[in-house]
C-alpha cells in the first residue's frame, strides 16, 4: 500500500493502488478513456507483469522491489505540438530527485531515460491522448529500480545498488512526486526556457563526438541539442541532422 503524499497539491492525491496489474500506463490509458481520473491521478502496483517500455520494449521488475507507476496529466495549456515538454517536465523531475537521493552524476539520456554513474536506473514511457491539437491527457509512466540487487544487464543499477541500503517505497514515491509536481508547475507557470535550460544542461553526452546508429548507416556525430519536437539534433562533417526516437540509438547501448 502507499499512502497519499503529505507534500503536494494535486500528484498523488488521487492515488490508485492495484497490488499486479499488466501495465500501469494502459491501466491509466484505459481508465482515462473512460473519462474518470482526475489531473495528477498516479497508478501504481507493486507486481507490473507486462510493463511496457519505449521502442515496443518490455519493462520487467521484480514484484515488490520497485516504483512501477503511472501519472495522470492533463496540460489543457499545451498544444499537441508541444508535448515534448512533457518529457522534459518528467525527465527533470526524476533527475532531481535522484540528484537529491544520492551524491552521484545523473544525467538524462535523450530523450528520457535516466542514469545514474551512465548506468540506467529508471525508464520512462509517456503516452498522449490528442484530440486535434488539443492534448486530452498525458500518461506519465515511470519505473524506478529501487530495492533490486539482480538487474535484467549491466548497464542498469538500483537505488540500493547506489546506497547500499534499502529504501522505503511509500518515502521514494513521496519524495517523487513532490517533484514531479515541482517541475510542472514550472511549465504551468509559463517558464519552459528553464525546462529546455536544464533539460540540455542535464543531458548524456551532449557536445561530446560519439558513434551512432541511425537510419543512414553509422555515424560520428556530436549531440548539440534538442528541437521543440523533441528531435535529436546530431552535428557531424555531414552537417546538422534532426532524428526522431525510432530513427538512431546509441551504438554502445544495451
Ligand atoms: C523504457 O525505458 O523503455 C521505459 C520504461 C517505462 C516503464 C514504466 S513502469 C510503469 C509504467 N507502466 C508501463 O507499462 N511502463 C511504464
Amino acid at each position: 500500500m502507499y499512502k497519499i503524499p503529505a507534500n503536494t497539491l494535486f500528484v498523488g492525491k488521487n492515488l490508485v493502488f492495484v497490488p499486479e496489474c499488466h501495465s500501469t500506463n494502459t491501466l491509466a490509458m484505459e481508465l482515462s478513456q473512460r473519462g474518470s481520473l482526475v489531473d495528477g491521478t498516479v497508478i501504481i502496483t507493486d507486481n507490473q507483469q507486462a510493463g511496457r517500455g519505449q521502442r515496443g520494449n518490455h519493462w520487467i521488475s521484480q514484484p515488490g522491489k520497485n516504483l512501477t507507476f503511472s501519472v495522470v496529466l492533463k496540460p489543457g495549456f499545451l498544444k499537441a505540438d508541444q508535448q515534448f515538454r512533457l518529457t522534459q517536465v518528467i525527465s527533470l523531475a526524476v533527475t532531481d530527485y535522484l540528484k537529491n537521493r544520492l551524491d552521484a552524476t545523473v544525467k538524462i539520456k535523450w530523450p528520457n531515460d535516466i542514469l545514474v554513474n551512465e548506468l540506467k536506473i529508471c525508464g520512462i514511457l509517456i503516452e498522449n491522448s490528442l484530440s486535434g491539437d488539443t492534448i486530452q491527457f498525458v500518461v506519465a509512466g515511470i519505473g524506478l529500480n529501487v530495492n533490486q540487487i539482480m538487474l535484467p544487464n549491466l548497464k542498469a543499477t538500483s537505488l540500493t545498488q547506489e546506497t547500499g541500503k534499502d529504501s522505503i517505497l511509500e518515502n521514494e514515491l513521496e519524495l517523487l512526486l513532490h517533484a514531479i509536481e515541482e517541475r510542472y508547475q514550472q511549465l504551468r507557470n509559463g517558464n519552459s526556457h528553464q525546462l529546455e535550460h536544464d533539460y540540455l544542461m542535464n543531458l548524456y553526452r551532449k557536445g561530446e563526438f560519439h558513434v551512432f546508429n541511425t537510419k543512414e548507416g553509422a555515424l560520428n556525430g556530436m549531440i548539440e541539442g534538442v528541437d521543440q519536437r523533441g528531435r535529436l539534433i546530431l552535428q557531424s562533417s555531414e552537417g546538422k541532422r534532426f532524428y526522431d526516437l525510432k530513427e538512431i540509438s546509441f551504438a554502445d547501448k544495451e
